[in-house]
């Protein structure tokens, strides 16, 4: 109601105001998190231990059933369980405490053993993400190759979604409230954790999946291990940071993202970390659908555009004012024909690399 209001204040006022809508609705829901101390939730009641207990026995009797067929069969014992019940119980273990639990809208996450400040960066910044992030089919097809006959995957830092495959079990693990509510319906379960944490047992699933998400983990070495011990084969989208700081948005615009690119890990830490068998390079198609920052190397003027920019961690991570000295910069510099003149040799191209890698490892000694 007060960010309702907040929208309501006379354009002059909402000008100068010092939060916006947004941030009030964060405060209240940080609020009503914090006064809200009645264990009774609404809802769904809790399944009962005897079931999950069922659950778990028949996933580990019937190895090659996915949920659908575990769901059904118990259905026939009389017993009506979701599917999201069915997936999280198989892979998680009772023994392990998980740090986070499922989302629940508002629910503070457990910060008592992790840093999670990235994760809370997706509330601030991640509004909107769905509509400039869309699955490029170009980036999928590399991924599902790269999954192989992987039947079960974790989609670690899963975000929106964007390349979990439909056609196997996925369990999604995203700590940003604000991502989660942007999983379009149907897409798979998602449990709120973080990666440094995966609330999920040893060798839980085939595939560990991990799309653009490890450079913002706090502590990405912890994050890797736990792909490992949770699946056998790990695949990562992550990038060279370095060759990020040669896109010309960074080289002649904005430097100032560079300093934030060099502390990030880069594609080849990652493959260093997991012992990787395979790194390939992912060129940016100059249509890429998908609006990753250097998405638009061959479209400058979507730069232009503060949405595009608001689904760029890397321009929301940077100070404000350069980022808006900068466009101030590029906007003279396209209108002049500047842009055009020095960038030639990009507009004949149709292909560029911005330093995507697909980082591939299996786990020989697990996956036996
Ligand atoms: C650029 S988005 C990528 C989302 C998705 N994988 C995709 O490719 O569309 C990065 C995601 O990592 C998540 N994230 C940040 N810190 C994390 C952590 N410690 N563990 C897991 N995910 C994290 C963010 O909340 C965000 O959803």
């Amino acid at each position: 109601m007060l960010a309702a209001l907040v929208r309501r204040l006379p354009r002059l006022l909402r000008g100068h105001r010092l939060v916006t809508p947004g941030t009030v609705l964060r405060w209240h829901r940080r609020l009503v998190a914090g006064k809200w101390t009645c264990p009774s939730r609404t809802g769904r009641p809790p399944v009962d231990d005897a079931v999950v207990a069922l659950i778990e026995r028949t996933a580990r009797e019937n190895s090659g059933w996915g949920y659908r067929r575990i769901q059904g069969e118990l259905l026939k014992l009389g017993h009506r369980v979701a599917a999201s019940t069915i997936l999280q119980s198989s892979l998680t273990t009772r023994v392990k405490r998980p740090v986070c639990d499922r989302y629940s809208p508002g629910k503070p996450i457990n910060r008592g053993r992790l840093g999670v400040a990235d994760a809370e960066l997706y509330d601030e910044i991640g509004t909107g993400y769905s509509l400039g992030r869309r699955t490029d089919p170009r980036w999928m097809a590399a991924i599902l190759a790269a999954l192989g006959d992987s039947r079960s995957i974790i989609d670690v830092g899963a975000g929106t979604g964007s390349y979990e495959p439909d056609d196997r079990t996925v369990l999604a693990i995203e700590p940003s409230v604000e991502m989660i509510r942007q999983r379009p319906h149907g897409t798979s379960p998602v449990v709120r954790a973080v990666a440094e944490a995966l609330p999920v047992r040893d060798h839980a699933v085939d595939a560990a999946l991990a799309v653009l998400t490890v450079h913002h983990w706090t502590d990405w070495r912890r994050g890797l291990a736990e792909l490992r011990r949770v699946a056998p084969r790990q695949v990562v989208l992550a990038y060279d940071t370095r060759r990020h700081t040669e896109f010309w948005f960074v080289r002649e615009y904005v430097p100032e993202i560079a300093d934030l690119e060099l502390t990030r890990p880069s594609a080849a830490d990652i493959a260093n970390e997991l012992g990787a068998d395979s790194v390939t390079q992912l060129p940016l198609p100059w249509d890429f659908t998908d609006g990753v920052f250097p998405a638009y190397w061959r479209r400058p003027a979507a730069y232009l555009d503060p949405r595009v920019r608001r689904a760029c961690s890397a321009l929301a991570q940077t100070d404000p004012d350069a980022v808006e000295r900068g466009i101030r910069r590029l906007r003279k510099d396209l209108h002049s024909g500047r842009w055009h003149e020095q960038h030639q040799d990009l507009l004949n191209l149709d292909h560029w690399d911005a330093g995507f890698r697909l980082v591939v490892s299996y786990n020989r000694a697990q996956a036996g």
